[in-house]
């Protein structure tokens, strides 16, 4: 499976994304709005992927990594079924210093249309904590609205789905 975009292809996550995946989940960004996830070495950034890899029993759930033509890795979207959700929910992450020139939108439009046309999901969902105003942003240009709000380790998020 091999999305691709304008200036963007989108793939499954592998084990050799590991230096990559550690740089990103100790972004600015990442840490901030996502949150420590306690990977902090290439060996728990390796462990982390193969948790992810082989704990998903959901076909296609995980994380993808998003990257420039030329190959450069930039980012990830992940598709993810929670236990205590009804359906999946998509997710999405830039270094910092690719931030701002529409990549985010640009690939997860693609990734959302992957979910849905080819996989076959008639609903998505997705989370953000309520102050990651460029998240909302993305989210309300991909056409999703708010289904409801909840209190996540004392922080306000809100969960939106597709109409
Ligand atoms: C969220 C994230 C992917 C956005 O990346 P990005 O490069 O800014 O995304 P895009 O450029 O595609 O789109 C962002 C949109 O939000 C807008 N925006 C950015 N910062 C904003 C802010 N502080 N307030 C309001 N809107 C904002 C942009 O103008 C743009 O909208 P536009 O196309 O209408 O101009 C990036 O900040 C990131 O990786 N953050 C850390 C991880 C994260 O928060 N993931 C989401 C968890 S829910």
């Amino acid at each position: 499976m091999n999305l691709s975009t304008n200036r963007l292809t989108i793939q499954p996550a592998t084990i050799d994304d590991a230096e990559f995946v550690l740089r990103l989940m100790n972004s600015e960004g990442w840490l901030k709005y996502i949150g420590d996830k306690n990977v902090h070495t290439i060996e728990e950034a390796r462990d982390y992927l193969i948790v992810r890899l082989v704990s998903y029993n959901h076909p296609h759930c995980g994380m993808y990594v998003i990257r420039l033509k030329d190959g450069t890795p930039i980012g990830t979207n992940s598709l993810l079924k929670r236990d205590f959700l009804d359906t999946v929910d998509i997710g999405y992450a830039l270094l910092t210093e690719r931030e701002g020139k529409g990549y985010a939108t640009e690939a997860t439009t693609e990734f959302l249309r992957y979910v849905m046309e080819d996989l076959g999901y008639q609903r998505v969902l997705a989370c953000a904590k309520k102050e990651n105003h460029a998240s909302f942003r993305i989210l309300q240009k991909l056409g999703f609205a708010i289904k409801e709000t909840f209190i996540n380790n004392g922080e306000e998020c809100v969960l939106m789905e597709t109409l």
